[in-house]
């Protein structure tokens, strides 16, 4: 395995609020990176400056050991828990759409073969999701389950290299989210796919990753609770299938 992303001596500071600091880690091309630490621990933030969304304050992030382009980018899907897929679109207009804005940014229409070509694309995808019967369905008629399947279907289809989900399983009934796991394992599998996944749920974050980072402040100041960032503060390889007591958090 190569490193795909590394993070050497990452900053995120807004004014004198430290968020993340002295964040160094590589993540290896294939892993399923679990990510977990307490509200505000900067998991969003982290995940924001790996889609290239934000750029760090200090230090550098490097893409196959290039510095990473701050800017949205096809190598990178992203699912966030409640995604807005877009309302007035079907689930195959949706899923058709990410083709569209990244073929034609300016003009964000397919004609003739690319439109084919692309519905074709994105009829392989819900079928990958298990959307396949749903292809003409509205998302306000979708169960959240569903909506979030489209929402991966519709960061699949660009092919990235990373996808990127924070708290996507969140919302969803324990069931729902169990058939989720399974999609998602499979997905990650079939794909070669290098998952960062911000999760609430420490199990499920022990069932998924092959690596769990826990963020979190090293150090606090009482007097000024801003002054020191969280880093990630555990990092534990895990085998899949194995279900090790979750880590004691001080
Ligand atoms: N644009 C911003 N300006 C100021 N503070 C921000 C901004 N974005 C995030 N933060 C702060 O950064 C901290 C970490 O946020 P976030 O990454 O969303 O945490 P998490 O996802 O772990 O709950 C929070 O205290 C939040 O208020
Ligand atoms: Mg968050």
């Amino acid at each position: 395995m190569s490193a795909l992303l590394t993070f050497k001596d990452v900053w995120v500071e807004y004014g004198d609020k430290v968020v993340l600091e002295r964040v160094n880690l590589t993540i290896e091309e294939g892993s399923f990176v679990s990510v977990i630490g307490p509200s505000g621990a900067g998991k969003s933030t982290f995940l924001r400056l790996v889609l290239g969304q934000e750029a760090p304050t200090r230090g550098q992030i490097l893409l196959d050991d290039r510095p990473l382009t701050p800017e949205c980018h096809p190598d990178r899907g992203v699912v966030f828990q409640r995604y807005s897929v877009f309302p007035h679109l079907t689930a195959l207009q949706n899923v058709a759409f990410g083709l569209e804005c990244e073929k034609s940014p300016l003009l964000g229409k397919l004609f003739g073969k690319a439109r084919r070509d692309a519905n074709a694309l994105a009829r392989e995808m819900l079928a990958a999701v298990g959307l396949e019967h749903n292809l003409d369905v509205y998302p306000a008629q979708m169960s959240g389950g569903m909506q979030q399947r489209l929402a991966i279907a519709q960061a699949l289809i660009k092919h990235p290299r990373v996808l990127l989900l924070d708290e996507p399983f969140g919302a969803l009934d324990p069931g729902i989210r169990l058939d989720m796991h399974g999609l998602v394992t499979g997905l990650w599998r079939e794909h070669g796919l290098t998952i960062v996944m911000v999760t609430h749920d420490i199990k499920e974050a022990f069932k998924l990753g092959t690596r769990v980072l826990a963020f979190d402040k090293r150090r606090i100041d009482p007097q000024a609770p801003h002054r020191y960032g969280a880093t990630a503060v555990y990092d534990m390889p895990v085998k899949r299938g194995e279900t090790p007591a979750p880590p004691a958090f001080a």
